[in-house]
């Protein structure tokens, strides 16, 4: 299992009364529920302070409000869509793969599939409450997700710790999306699987302008913008829609030299 580490010194975290130290004791995270919490700024700023507070508040109702009221606005058959999203994630046998921002564990299930029993699998977001939803949903999983309280664009893990990393749903939200996916290349081996993806309109859905276009663009103006660029460090094999044109995700490889 990847070690966690203090994303300012990069030093290994080691338990200590109760809370994570460096071994130096210049720095120090809690742990709440069990779960570390290792946030870059301790205190959330911006859009990451604005997304935290909401997902703490709307976690209990996110599943219930997908099926019902996103099925009703967008259309779309949610369950087809989340299958194909899954099915696009390349984990295999005994790697260790970090999900990014996993709401309540809708992909855990595929990811642990994946991985086997003797895979390891962390889970990170930057909501205490949606990873409260995440660990009742995952309390039979096997692997077992670690959890951990922290920043997209702040990784609490050493250079290089993972096989591969899978994000969908948060993109949009990050106060500094360029910064995350510089991370997400950073924290997977060279040659390892980076797979990203957001909300977004294809070309289609951007002519549209019925109801449910009007709805949607109201509701989440992350539909009209365009993907941060992939960074340099990353190598994008193929993009393609989700979310029958509502979502994009891209298949990348994490380049052997270059880092960003
Ligand atoms: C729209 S939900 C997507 C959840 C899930 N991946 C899905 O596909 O339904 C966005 C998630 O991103 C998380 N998030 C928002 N900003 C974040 C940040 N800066 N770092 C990590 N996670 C973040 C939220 O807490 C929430 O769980």
């Amino acid at each position: 299992m990847p070690k966690l580490v203090c994303h300012e010194s990069l030093f290994p975290l080691v338990p200590r009364n109760g809370r994570l130290d460096t071994e130096d004791g210049q720095h120090s995270y809690p742990l709440i529920n069990g779960i570390p919490v290792c946030l870059y700024p301790a205190q959330p700023v911006g859009d990451d302070a604005r997304w935290q507070s909401y997902y703490d508040w709307f976690s209990p109702f996110y599943d219930a409000s997908e099926r019902v009221l996103g099925r009703v606005l967008t259309g779309v058959d949610i369950v087809v869509a989340r299958s194909e999203v899954a099915a696009a994630i390349p984990a295999c046998l005994n790697q260790a793969v970090l999900e990014v921002s996993p709401g309540p564990a809708i992909y855990q299930s595929a990811i642990a599939q994946r991985v086997g029993s003797a895979g390891h699998i962390t889970a990170l977001d930057i909501s205490l409450g949606m990873l409260r939803q995440c660990q009742h949903r995952t309390q039979q999983q096997i692997p077992h997700p670690r959890l951990v309280c922290g920043n997209a664009a702040h990784l609490p893990f050493p250079t290089h710790s993972f096989d591969g990393l899978f994000h969908f749903g948060g993109v949009n939200l990050f106060s500094d999306p360029s910064r995350a996916l510089s991370e997400f290349s950073r924290v997977v081996k060279p040659g390892g699987w980076v797979i990203y993806g957001d909300e977004q309109f294809s070309t289609h859905w951007r002519s549209r302008n019925d109801w449910r276009a009007k709805i949607l663009r109201r509701l989440n103006p992350g539909y009209d913008r365009t993907p941060p660029d992939t960074p340099s460090s990353l190598e994008c094999l193929s993009e393609r829609e989700v979310f029958a044109g509502l979502g994009y995700l891209r298949i990348c490889r994490v380049r052997k030299a270059v880092h960003d």
